[in-house]
C-alpha cells in the first residue's frame, strides 16, 4: 500500500490533519489502534480556543459545534469566597471559547473523513516506523484481521498521543524532552444537572483547587484537585460534595447544584515538551510531543495549532515542491507549545494548594490572584491566553 501522508492516532490531531490534507487534495491513511467507539465515547477537554473554532468552522465541520457548542464571554476565578469575573471577550477585542466536548469533535471529524471516502484503519496493533531518515519512509502494522500489512508514505505524521510509538522512534540522541510532574491531580465527574453557573468557575481555596465546567443544559462537569495516586473507590458521592461544597463556599449565596454522578476519574497533571518536533520524515503533533496540564484548557487546542501549521507545510510541499516550511514546522509550533506551557503552569501554580505550602506562599497567591482579577493589564494576559493567541503572534 502506499500513501502521501502516514497518520499515526485518530485523536484530533491525526483526524484533523487528515481533513485539512483531503480538502487541499493530499491523501493520507489514518492508522488508529481503538474502535470507532471507543475514540467516539472518551472523555477528555471541553473547552476551545477562538482560533480552534475558526479553523473547525472554515474547513467546513463546525455545523453540529456552532449549534450546540456553548459560547463564553468571560471565566471566573473564585477566591476570598466570591466570584471575580474575567471579561474574556471585552478585554480581547471579542474573541472568546467555546464549551463543546472533545469527543464530539471526534465524531464530527470521523464523520467527514469517512463521508469523503478517506481511510481511518481501526484496531490496528503492533504500529512500527521505519527508515525515517530515508526518501521512503514506511509504516507497519498488523491490521484488525491480524494481517501484517505495509504502507508506503512521503512523510509521517505522529498524532498517537503521549503514550505512543512515535515518540520514542526518535533515536533518543536526536531529542530533548522537559518535564514537569505536578504533585496533584484531578479527580473529575460528569453529574446529571442544570448548570449552577452561566460561566466556567475556577477556584482556589485552602482545601484545594475545584473547576465546574459544563457539557451540555443537562450535563456537568466538575474537577477536584486531588492526590496524584489516588483512586475513584476513595471517593464516595457524599465525600465529593462535601468537598466540592467546601472548596466553593462563600458569603455571596451561591451553591452548586448537586445531581446523580454517573463517571468518575483521576487526571494525572504534568507539563511535557520534547524537541525538536520532526525527526527526518516524521513530524509529531499534539500530545506526542508535549502535555500540559488541564488548568489552561490548552491540550486540545494545541494539538489543533501544530496540524494547523504541519498542514500548511505540506500543502508547501505538494503544490510548490517547497521544503522551508516543513523545515520551519518544529521552530514554529514550539514557539506556541512554550507560550501554552508557560500560560498552563502558571494558572496552575496560581489556583492550586501545593502541601509544602507555607503562609507565605499562600498569600503570595492571593496576592496575584487579586492583581490578575483587578488590574486590567493583568486580566488582559489572562484572557488573550486564555482565549488563544492570534495564530500569526506566536
Ligand atoms: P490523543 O487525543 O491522545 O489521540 C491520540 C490517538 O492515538 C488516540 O486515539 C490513541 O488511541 C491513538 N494511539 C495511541 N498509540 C497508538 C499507536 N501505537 N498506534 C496507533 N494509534 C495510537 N485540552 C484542551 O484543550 N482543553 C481542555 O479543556 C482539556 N481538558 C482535558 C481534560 C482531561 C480530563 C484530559 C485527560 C485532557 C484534557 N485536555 C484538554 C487535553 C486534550 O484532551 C489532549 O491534549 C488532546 O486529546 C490531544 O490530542 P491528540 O490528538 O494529540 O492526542
Ligand atoms: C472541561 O470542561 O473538561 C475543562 C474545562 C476547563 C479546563 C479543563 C477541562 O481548564
Amino acid at each position: 500500500m502506499r500513501t502521501q501522508v502516514g497518520i499515526i492516532g485518530a485523536g484530533p490531531a491525526g483526524l484533523l490533519l487528515a481533513h485539512l490534507l483531503r480538502l487541499r487534495g493530499i491523501e493520507s491513511v489514518v492508522l488508529e489502534t481503538r474502535s470507532r467507539e471507543e475514540i467516539e465515547a472518551t472523555l477528555r477537554a471541553g473547552v476551545l480556543e477562538q482560533g480552534t473554532v475558526d479553523l473547525l468552522n472554515e474547513s467546513g465541520v463546525g455545523e453540529r459545534m456552532r449549534r450546540e457548542g456553548m459560547r463564553h464571554e468571560g471565566v471566573i476565578l473564585r477566591f476570598d469566597g466570591r466570584n471575580h469575573r474575567i471579561a474574556l471577550s471585552e478585554l480581547t477585542g471579542g474573541r472568546s471559547i467555546t464549551v463543546y466536548a472533545q469527543h464530539e469533535v471526534i465524531r464530527d471529524l470521523v464523520k467527514a473523513r469517512l463521508e469523503a471516502g478517506g481511510q481511518i484503519l481501526f484496531g490496528v496493533k503492533d504500529v512500527s516506523l521505519l527508515d525515517l531518515d530515508t526518501q521512503l519512509p514506511k509504516l507497519r502494522f498488523h491490521d484488525k484481521e491480524g494481517a501484517v500489512r505495509e504502507i508506503d508514505c512521503d512523510y509521517i505524521a505522529g498524532c498517537d498521543g503521549f503514550h505512543g510509538v512515535s515518540r520514542p522512534s526518535i533515536p533518543s540522541r536526536m531529542r530533548r524532552e522537559y518535564t514537569r510532574v505536578y504533585p496533584f491531580g484531578w479527580f473529575g465527574i460528569l453529574v446529571e444537572a442544570p448548570p449552577a453557573t452561566e460561566e466556567l468557575i475556577y477556584a482556589y481555596h485552602e482545601r484545594g483547587f475545584a473547576l465546574v465546567s459544563t457539557r451540555s443544559p443537562k450535563i456537568q462537569r466538575l474537577y477536584l484537585q486531588c492526590n496524584p495516586n489516588d483512586q475513584a473507590g476513595n471517593w464516595p458521592d457524599t465525600r465529593i460534595w462535601e468537598e466540592l461544597h467546601g472548596r466553593l463556599a462563600g458569603g455571596d449565596g451561591w451553591r452548586l447544584t448537586e445531581g446523580r454522578i454517573f463517571q468518575k476519574g483521576v487526571i494525572a497533571m504534568r507539563s511535557f515538551v520534547t524537541e525538536p518536533m520532526r525527526y527526518g520524515r516524521l513530524f509529531l503533533a499534539g500530545d506526542a510531543a508535549h502535555i500540559v496540564p488541564p488548568t489552561g484548557a490548552k491540550g486540545l487546542n494545541l494539538a489543533v495549532a501544530d496540524v494547523r501549521v504541519l498542514a500548511g507545510a505540506l500543502v508547501g510541499f505538494y503544490a510548490s515542491a517547497r521544503t522551508d516550511l516543513l523545515d520551519q514546522y518544529s521552530g514554529t509550533a514550539l514557539r506556541r507549545v512554550w507560550r501554552a506551557e508557560h500560560f498552563s503552569w502558571w494558572m496552575t501554580s496560581m489556583l492550586h494548594h501545593f502541601h509544602d505550602e507555607s503562609p507565605f506562599h499562600h498569600r503570595l497567591q492571593l496576592s496575584q490572584l487579586h492583581y490578575v482579577t483587578g488590574s486590567r493589564a493583568a486580566a488582559t494576559t489572562l484572557a488573550e491566553n486564555y482565549v488563544g493567541l492570534p495564530f500569526e503572534e506566536t
